[in-house]
């Protein structure tokens, strides 16, 4: 009896000490970069590296809405004053439409308390000048696949469209039908984007029935679709 409560104790002891190093543990940087996946569909941790969102190299203590060259900020969010630090991101990344009213970032806001000191701590060392490169906290960025660089079955020669079908013929003698719904057209206007009039085409699902062809800018799409039904 004596000896169960004394092993009791112990392990009460025990589970109160490792919860209270959790408690004074401080933010844990592998579940802020966990948390940092929410972000990555529209920020990049590199520089000048603008998606949806602005880059977020060099973030730390920056002014809210000054990324150069990211054309895309809201009025709202240049003209609030803010500047980027532990306490204004912890506001932000809670709510952004209550910290920041008609900003333009489309995202809910992360409720975990806990969640955002992870991910805030994550991206002060990813963003701060003098922090570690974004490398060393294993942070594989996606670099943007350069569409000059691809093969023969990537290159489109000739696209023709009838009634819901597009057929897209490849540089390697290759044409695919496709139902048009399931054909993006895009422009890629920037360095990475194809060679002028030289279309790329890139799968863009699981089972191969939908991809994107790829112009080097909107001016070429529609003249490089012929209107041809063949009966
Ligand atoms: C759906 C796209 C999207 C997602 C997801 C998203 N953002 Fe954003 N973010 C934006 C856009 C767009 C802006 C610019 C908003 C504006 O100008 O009003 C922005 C702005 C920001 C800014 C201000 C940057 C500056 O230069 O002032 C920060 C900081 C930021 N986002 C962090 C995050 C973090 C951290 C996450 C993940 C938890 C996240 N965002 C998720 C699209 C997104």
């Amino acid at each position: 009896m004596r000896l169960q409560r004394a092993l009791c104790s112990g392990l009460l002891a025990m589970l109160l000490a490792a919860s209270a190093q959790h408690a004074l543990a401080g933010p844990n940087l592998e579940n802020g970069r966990q948390a940092y996946r929410k972000c990555v569909a529209c920020h990049s941790l590199e520089k000048d590296a603008h998606r949806t969102g602005p880059s977020l190299f060099g973030l730390w203590n920056r002014k809210a809405g000054t990324a150069d060259g990211f054309g895309r900020y809201s009025g709202a969010l240049k003209s609030s004053g803010i500047r980027w630090n532990e306490e204004a991101l912890d506001r932000w990344l809670e709510n952004p439409q209550q910290m920041v009213p008609g900003n333009r970032m489309v995202f809910p806001g992360i409720e975990d308390g806990s969640e955002r000191k992870d991910l805030i701590a994550f991206l002060k060392a990813a963003t701060a000048q003098d922090g570690k490169p974004s490398a060393t906290l294993g942070m594989r960025e996606q670099k943007p696949l350069n569409l000059k660089g691809l093969g023969e079955n990537n290159q489109v020669t000739s696209i023709a469209h009838c009634e819901d079908t597009f057929e897209i013929t490849t540089a390697a003698g290759e044409t695919h039908q496709f139902w048009e719904f399931n054909v993006r057209l895009k422009s890629d206007t920037s360095e990475n984007g194809p060679y002028p009039g030289k279309p790329v085409i890139i799968p863009a699902g699981m089972r191969g029935d939908r991809v994107s062809v790829v112009f080097a800018g909107p001016a070429e799409i529609s003249p490089f679709i012929q209107n041809r039904c063949e009966k």
